[in-house]
């Protein structure tokens, strides 16, 4: 066989085995076997030498054409065999390494606890500290120790929600249980005052709960936050420049604050705080439903019956308390015209505050 037709079975025989190959290695060993150190292919560049000077030049570029065919055959054989192993690879495991990856959702805070840290802040900024009382609690500390004794008409201001009694009694309705969801955080008051004597300055921060319907200005539960000091000499000016300094921490400087006559049990005398609408500043637009005010919280002196009943001389001490929606308070911050979007639970919603 002449050298030309050895090259030419070389080239078949590489071409067969590349196309035979299976993988990348099988298609490797191929590569070494033709072209490595060792190789057939390299031994006839090898023996060059051997050649005939004048049959040199012809050798030689024969040599070359058969590299350069079985390179391009292997390079392209290799190109296949890696996708075909990469799919065989991903087919194979549970993991799908070339799916895009889901990125975390990051969580805010819900606006109405932001909002009563925020209110709390403005208070610690006051010296009072945080108390908390219990959701479910006795018709005592709700309604009796804040002067609204059994059948006190007071009480019909807030539907209340009662809860069975565990011991087997009949449930549900007023008059046959003792104990209910707390209406309002006052009754963290008395847990207060029973257990230190003034001076005393807190606020307290916590769910309540009532038989209501849920509609713009109405939840069966929302939050509330409490505030009570008691001291030497505290008066109703005390109260008002507290609440005022209040009003104009949470919403800007330029809010003003009025304070109208109402009636609450605990307190006496009792008013409502009303803080100037933030979006016509007072000339009456539909958000403040055209009075320029918008209600925002209760309060009043702390009743002399409160203060005795707890275990606190009304004759040494006297003090203020006050009671403010916090959701209220949000949805005045933010002009947001219903209380339920609060608690919807639309991330579009919630994730602008
Ligand atoms: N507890 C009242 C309510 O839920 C709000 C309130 C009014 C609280 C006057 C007070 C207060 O402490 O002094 O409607």
């Amino acid at each position: 066989m002449s050298l030309t037709d050895e090259l030419a079975l070389l080239q078949t025989q590489t071409l067969g085995a590349i196309e035979a190959s299976q993988s990348v290695a099988e298609l490797e060993a191929v590569r070494i076997a033709v072209l490595g150190k060792q190789g057939t292919l390299t031994g006839y560049l090898r023996s060059m030498g051997q050649v005939a000077p004048e049959m040199r030049a012809e050798v030689g570029k024969t040599v070359n054409t058969v590299r350069v065919v079985i390179e391009e055959a292997l390079a392209s054989a290799k190109q296949t065999l890696e996708a075909k192993e990469l799919s065989e690879r991903m087919l194979a495991s549970s993991v799908d390494i070339s799916m895009p990856g889901r990125a975390q959702q990051i969580g805010t805070r819900h606006l109405i606890n932001r909002i009563s840290d925020e209110i709390s802040e403005i208070f610690l900024g006051l010296g009072y500290r945080v108390a908390q009382g219990p959701e479910v609690e006795t018709d005592y500390y709700n309604f009796t120790a804040l002067n609204a004794p059994e059948d006190h008409p007071s009480r019909g201001m807030q539907d209340t929600f009662y809860v069975k009694d565990l011991s087997g009694d009949k449930s549900g309705v007023r008059g046959e249980s003792d104990v209910l969801l707390r209406t309002q955080t006052s009754g963290v008051q008395v847990h207060v005052m029973e257990g230190q004597q003034p001076p005393i300055y807190i606020v307290a921060p916590g769910k309540v709960y009532r038989r209501d319907v849920a509609d713009p200005s109405h939840l069966p539960q929302f939050t509330q936050m409490e505030g009570l000091a008691i001291d030497k000499g505290l008066t109703f000016g005390d109260l008002k420049g507290t609440l005022d300094y209040f009003c104009k921490a949470m919403f800007g400087p330029d809010r003003k604050t009025r304070f109208r006559a109402h009636y609450f049990p605990f307190t006496e005398p009792s008013a409502e705080v009303d803080v100037s609408c933030g979006i016509c500043h007072g000339e009456g637009c539909r958000f403040c439903k055209g009075t320029g005010w918008l209600e925002i919280l209760g309060c009043g002196m702390v009743d002399p019956n409160v203060l005795r009943m707890s275990g606190i001389d009304p004759e040494e001490y006297s003090g203020f308390a006050f009671g403010v929606g916090i959701e209220r308070v949000a949805c005045l911050k933010y002009n947001v015209p219903d209380l339920r979007m609060l608690l919807d639970g639309d991330m579009r919603f919630l994730r602008q505050f």
